[in-house]
């Protein structure tokens, strides 16, 4: 495996040095030279063996420039998004994480299923105290583009910036040319007291991608690219169109085979790859009023802009070898979540985390859940510990057979998922928009051993 270091501990989030390009002046209103973004700095693996990668992570504070905004935040490694850790499938994972914090914190892996121990959750166990040490040690068993973030005071820990990417290769994929990491994430003014998490408008605070505000990435004419794209924000949705929405991968990898949807929604959580063939002309990624109220008003926003370097003849698409199998058909749920409630009081079946009934599900045997939303709002439900394929959609089967691990439920839908679990444990079943969660919008799954 190749890893590559560079180092970014200057203090300003993710302004990689070797892509110090201008625009050319005749791109833009303003005649303002600007950086590219690139993908975040990654960790460098320090234990030689090709199947065991060995990280260090630290949790410090950091302040933020972003744009006008000076944000009194944290860090991993002294840069947002954290340091991307890269592995393969089959590999061992060790990462040494440092708390740095005046505050606990942990690590949650988002999307792997890992021993409990290693969830990085405090039900039944204990959080890292602040200067102290946890060692998480893991198998990868899932290709995909997954993410880690604390699950402590999650709410404010992930907004104030504390994320980062984790990339699990799966040998069988075709290179591409060039691979980039593009997280978003929305920032709040650190001027207004009391962000309003709760607001059902389109209250997002400035979008940045890999900690820009206004990004552009530079492209090469001909090449293929593999962009992974996250949605890191607090409850920011992203509904993202334009041209060049070849979309190859979802949560849990590849889909059956490339989608050209007229946007991809990413709600709080969520990631997507998709597959650009930069031709002879850029484009801009442009982002659809829509938040956890639904559709809003108003023209898209450039999320991102796309320029070419030496353009030519876009390349031909690579040979992915995508997700195989028919959808699961539907079957009658053995657990059922109901979320009700309302800004600032949030519930499923009626009760708000960590007063929750624990429901449990038997060990590698496949059972059906069924989420039903019956609030205002929507919610990205997402689950621990075990990933899932969905069965259905009010009543109807997706348009294809798709793994995930945080599905958007819009108001009044109505998903039934199966799951497996591999791993005993108490593994958290809840809301990704991360002020509902706080607010009660959790539950708890338990999977005994195997007896
Ligand atoms: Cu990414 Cu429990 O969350
Ligand atoms: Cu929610």
């Amino acid at each position: 495996m190749t890893l590559l270091l560079l180092l970014a501990c200057t203090g300003t989030p993710v302004e990689t040095d070797d892509t110090q390009d201008t625009v050319p002046p005749d791109t833009d209103d303003s005649a303002v030279p600007i950086s590219y973004v690139d993908s975040p700095a990654e960790a460098i693996d320090l234990d030689p063996a090709d199947d065991i990668v060995h990280f260090e992570l630290t949790a410090a504070r950091m302040t933020h420039t972003i744009g006008d905004y000076v944000i009194d935040g944290y860090a991993y490694n002294g840069q947002t998004p954290g340091p991307t850790l890269r592995a393969k499938i089959g590999d061992r994972v060790i990462v040494d994480f440092s708390n740095e914090l005046d505050a606990v914190s942990t690590i949650h892996w988002h999307g792997l299923t890992v021993p409990y121990e290693m969830d990085g959750v405090l039900w039944s166990q204990g959080g890292v105290d602040p200067g102290t040490s946890f060692r998480y040690e893991f198998t990868l068993t899932q290709a995909g583009s997954f993410w880690y973030h604390p699950h402590v005071d999650t709410a404010h820990q992930v907004d104030h910036g504390l994320y980062g990417v984790l990339i699990v290769e799966d040998p069988a994929d075709p290179t591409p040319d060039r691979e980039l990491v593009l997280v978003f994430d929305d920032w709040n003014d650190p001027e207004d007291e009391e962000p309003d998490e709760h607001d059902h408008g389109r209250d997002e605070g400035l979008w940045t991608v890999n900690g820009m505000p206004d990004p552009a990435v530079q492209l090469t004419g001909g090449q293929r690219v593999r962009a992974r794209l996250f949605n890191t924000s607090n409850h920011g949705y992203l509904d993202l169109g334009g041209s060049q929405l070849r979309w190859i991968a979802g949560d849990q990898g590849l889909l059956p085979s490339a989608q050209s949807p007229q946007t991809i929604r990413l709600g709080p959580g969520d990631r997507a790859d998709v597959e650009w063939l930069p031709g002879d002309a850029g484009w801009d990624v442009l982002d659809h009023s829509y938040s956890n109220a639904g559709p809003g008003f108003g023209e898209p926003e450039v999320r991102l802009r796309v320029d070419i370097a030496e353009p030519t003849t876009a390349g031909t698409a690579l040979d992915w070898p995508f997700l195989s199998g028919a959808i699961t058909p539907d079957s009658p749920p053995t657990l059922t979540y109901v979320f009700t409630g309302e800004a600032g009081d949030w519930f499923i079946n009626g009760e708000r985390f960590p007063n929750v009934t624990v429901e449990s599900l038997p060990i590698q045997q496949d059972s059906v859940i069924e989420v039903r939303n019956l609030s205002g709002s929507e919610h990205p439900f997402h689950l621990h510990g075990m990933h899932f394929e969905v069965l259905s959609i009010n009543g109807t089967p997706p348009p294809f057979r798709t793994i995930e691990d945080t599905w958007n439920l819009a108001v009044y839908d109505r998903i039934r998922v199966s799951v497996r679990p591999q791993n005993p444990g108490f593994w958290m079943a809840h809301c990704h928009i991360l002020g509902h969660a706080e607010e009660g919008m959790m539950t708890v799954i338990e999977v005994q051993p195997a007896r």
